[in-house]
């Protein structure tokens, strides 16, 4: 059920993902408090200012992940908390601690422990399914789904940190939830992609931006399925204002392999220098339509593929990141 005037809290609120969140819990009727890292770049704030209703309903805070202080601030008054603020880096890291782990788990940490005293009744945490993969000893005839982990010794021995970073935050979140018997719910998106609301774009749109432009990278150990921003964000007010959701969710339109997404998009846009590439871009894993079960059950009906693919490249285009 929406609650109309019920005061939320979304960390990330300036980013791809969170921009679309805002935007929804605004429409809804929700007052939210939207987190960003520097208040005084207007890349991180203009957008969000312009959205309908933020005049009324909308509060910008200034947060770091590793500022226990700053994140207490913006949570103080919220029922519920999204918390989606995470470095998100898919190419190589210097320095993994600094860049991925600390900011992912610490600042988790520091989001569920803020919320705690701040009485929040409910959070939701944004993984991925980077916590569900790379799992190289997944069963081949099994469909990757809620009961599937990241495998991290896998992941060290190729220097993953993305998915460890992921994973060892969700893991820290389920810990804090149980043993401090805070309310939290957490959902898995796959690729997230489609019309970009910030002026800055997102690891996922930079991927797209890079296989028109002819990237022949296949994503073996990132990619698991498609979604569009707007079904991400409502599967996050769909687990918040559902109380008997539980657990994890899985969140894409269908479980794929990159090779599918990349024909797809050749086949729609022939006149990019989109490469054509395996079929089988992810070793062992399993198609699957009804991959987010959890979620199509709490009533979400997935924008298919296609659609993802073409709001995704028209907003590219009429944004100038493409020509
Ligand atoms: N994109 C995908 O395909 C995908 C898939 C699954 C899960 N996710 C998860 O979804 C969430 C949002 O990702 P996105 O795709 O929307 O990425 P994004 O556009 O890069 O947004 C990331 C957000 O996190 C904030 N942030 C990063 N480091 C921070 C720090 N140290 N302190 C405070 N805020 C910080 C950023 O603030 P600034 O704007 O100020 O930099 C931004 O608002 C992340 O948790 C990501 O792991 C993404």
């Amino acid at each position: 059920m929406a609650r109309e005037g019920e005061v939320v809290c979304v960390t990330g609120g300036s980013g791809c993902i969170g921009s679309w969140l805002v935007r929804l819990l605004l429409d809804r009727g929700y007052s939210v408090h939207a987190t960003v890292q520097d208040l005084k770049d207007e890349s991180e704030t203009k957008h969000l200012e312009a959205l309908e209703g933020a005049e009324a309903r909308l509060r910008l805070f200034q947060i770091d992940l590793l500022n226990y202080g700053s994140i207490l601030t913006a949570v103080s008054g919220c029922a519920g908390v999204f918390h989606l603020a995470s470095p998100c880096i898919v190419d190589e890291v210097l320095d993994p601690e600094k860049q991925l782990l600390d900011p992912a788990i610490k600042g988790t940490l520091n989001v569920l422990t803020a919320a705690k005293e701040a009485g929040v009744s409910r959070v939701v945490v944004t993984s991925s399914i980077s916590a569900f993969t790379p799992s190289p000893n997944w069963p081949a005839d099994m469909v990757k789904s809620e009961d599937c982990w990241t495998d991290i010794e896998y992941c060290k021995q190729k220097g993953l940190w993305y998915p460890i970073s992921k994973t060892l935050a969700e893991k820290a979140a389920w810990d804090f939830a149980k043993e401090k018997g805070l309310d939290v719910v957490v959902v898995n998106p796959g690729t997230v992609m489609g019309p970009v609301i910030p002026p800055r774009l997102n690891a996922s749109m930079l991927m797209l931006v890079r296989l028109l432009q002819g990237c022949t990278e296949t994503y073996e150990n990132f990619f698991m399925g498609s979604v569009h921003f707007k079904d991400v964000a409502l599967a996050h007010i769909l687990v918040y204002e559902n109380k008997s959701a539980t657990g994890r969710h899985s969140c894409l339109e269908a479980i794929s392999h990159y090779g599918d997404f990349v024909a797809k998009v050749a086949e729609i846009y022939p006149e990019y220098k989109v490469p054509r590439l395996p079929k089988d871009t992810q070793p062992g894993l399993l198609r699957a339509k009804d991959g987010s079960k959890k979620l199509m059950d709490l009533g979400l009906q997935f924008i298919p593929m296609e659609q993802i693919i073409k709001e995704a490249v028209e907003s590219l285009k009429s944004k100038g990141f493409i020509s």
